[in-house]
């Protein structure tokens, strides 16, 4: 989407500063060119050397020395920009950037251009709230300028609430849909079942496992940053919902199903939850005590519903895309293949959840994704980039279908 693109990024000073390393990592890697411009305060938390090796290119920050302007005065950097982002984006800058001031280079080239500005604000919450950043703010919408978060959450400085510059998936998503124009999930509702089930054994245990819902939670993330009107049905995790999606939080697998099912009519399903394959019987309704002497309880197990299946195969109301994923510990493909005929979904993301992968509760994953057409396998890629890749190909296939479901 934005190979070819140059982005001129204008770095602030803040905390936040060296996420503007990773945005422009990811920026590139999607074929991006980008080029810095600092603030003094932001000297104080990004090396431009960093910035420099990162983005390839020299880096900006001083108006008035000579060799800047003779060889790329500041008109010249944005006019050689196809969009101008700010991130992190101080309180400071707002404020200028409100005012029309062009007391620094960065200053300077957000006066001078005529581009699409995206501003991702950080700062304090007090900051963030006070009349005067919000009236900036208001001005800035106004004229134009595009916001993406900030986010809600904890902050350096030890506070909460909104503040937390956006992660730099969620910059690139918005910088994408500036340029390219459209969302391209809009309209599209989508379902993803996301974290561990809970299944009671009495009122104090349960059985349960140790997924983190990390992936799932970033699959609904990816979606909604692609327009889908995204609902997460989530067991018991300890992460938060991501922005702009609806959760529900359920504990059992047959809660989740029913949750699953309450959410549709549905255009895409993506089970990445690890539901639990048994539940218990007969629940104890009281705690189980235990008796001086007495043999450890039996616990019966029966068999819990499979939402995936059940997705799969719900004839008129089936999603047009089902995703499912195959944790396996071997026979990776073989056992990924079987699976997607036996629950009847479209494509199986397959992964290798052998304890020496670390990708139970881990930040990384090596998936392969097995439909119709054959195996694609992604090289380890982080549970972010991996939603992400994955929501592009969700988005491609509403607009050049792939061939159809378990026709295999
Ligand atoms: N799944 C589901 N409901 C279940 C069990 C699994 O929706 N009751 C979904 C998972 O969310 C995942 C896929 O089915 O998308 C595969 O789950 P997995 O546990 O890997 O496979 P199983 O069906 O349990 O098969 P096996 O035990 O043979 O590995």
């Amino acid at each position: 989407m934005l190979a070819g693109k140059r982005v001129l990024l204008i770095v602030t000073g803040g905390i936040a500063a060296f996420k503007a390393l990773d945005l422009i990592r990811r920026l590139r890697e999607r074929g991006a060119s980008v080029r810095c411009v600092v603030t003094e305060a932001a000297t104080r938390f990004v090396t431009p050397l960093s910035l420099q090796a990162l983005s390839e290119d020299r880096v900006y920050g001083d108006m008035f020395s000579l060799t800047d302007e003779s060889e790329m005065g500041h008109i010249r950097l944005s006019r050689e920009a196809d969009l101008l982002v700010v991130a992190p984006a101080s309180a400071d800058m707002l404020a200028r950037m409100a005012a029309g001031l062009a007391n620094d280079l960065a200053a300077t080239v957000l006066l001078a251009t005529d581009k699409p500005v995206l501003v991702a604000p950080a700062m304090n919450v007090r900051m963030w709230t006070h009349a005067a950043t919000v009236a900036n703010v208001e001005t800035l919408r106004r004229r134009g300028v595009s916001f993406v978060g900030p986010n809600d959450g904890a902050m350096a400085c030890n506070e909460h609430g909104p503040g937390r510059m956006s992660e730099p998936l969620e910059i690139v998503a918005a910088i994408e849909t500036l340029i390219v124009g459209d969302r391209p999930l809009a309209g599209r509702r989508a379902l993803v079942t996301s974290g561990p089930t809970r299944e009671p054994i009495d009122p104090v245990r349960y059985i349960s496992n140790h997924s983190s819902g990390k992936q799932g939670h970033a699959i609904a993330a990816a979606l909604a940053r692609r327009g889908a009107d995204v609902t997460l049905v989530s067991g018991p995790v300890a992460i938060p919902a991501p922005a702009g999606v609806k959760l529900v939080s359920v504990e059992t697998a047959q809660q989740m199903l029913e949750a699953s099912l309450a959410a549709g009519p549905l255009d895409i399903a993506v089970c990445a939850a690890a539901v639990a394959d048994w539940t218990v019987a007969a629940p104890a309704t009281a705690k189980m005590k235990k008796r001086p002497g007495a043999a450890p309880p039996e616990i019966a197990l029966k068999p819990n519903p499979d939402i995936l299946a059940t997705l799969s195969r719900s004839g008129p109301q089936r999603p047009a895309l089902v995703v499912g994923f195959a944790a396996e510990t071997e026979n990776l493909i073989a056992n990924a293949r079987d699976k997607r005929q036996r629950k009847g979904c479209d494509w199986i993301i397959a992964n290798d959840v052998s304890p020496a992968t670390g990708t139970f509760g881990g930040e990384r994953n090596t998936v392969h994704v097995v439909d119709a057409g054959g195996v694609e396998s992604w090289p380890t890629l982080g549970k972010d980039e991996v939603a992400d890749r994955l929501a592009r190909r969700v988005a491609d296939h509403f607009t050049a279908p792939r061939p159809a479901a378990a026709a295999e």
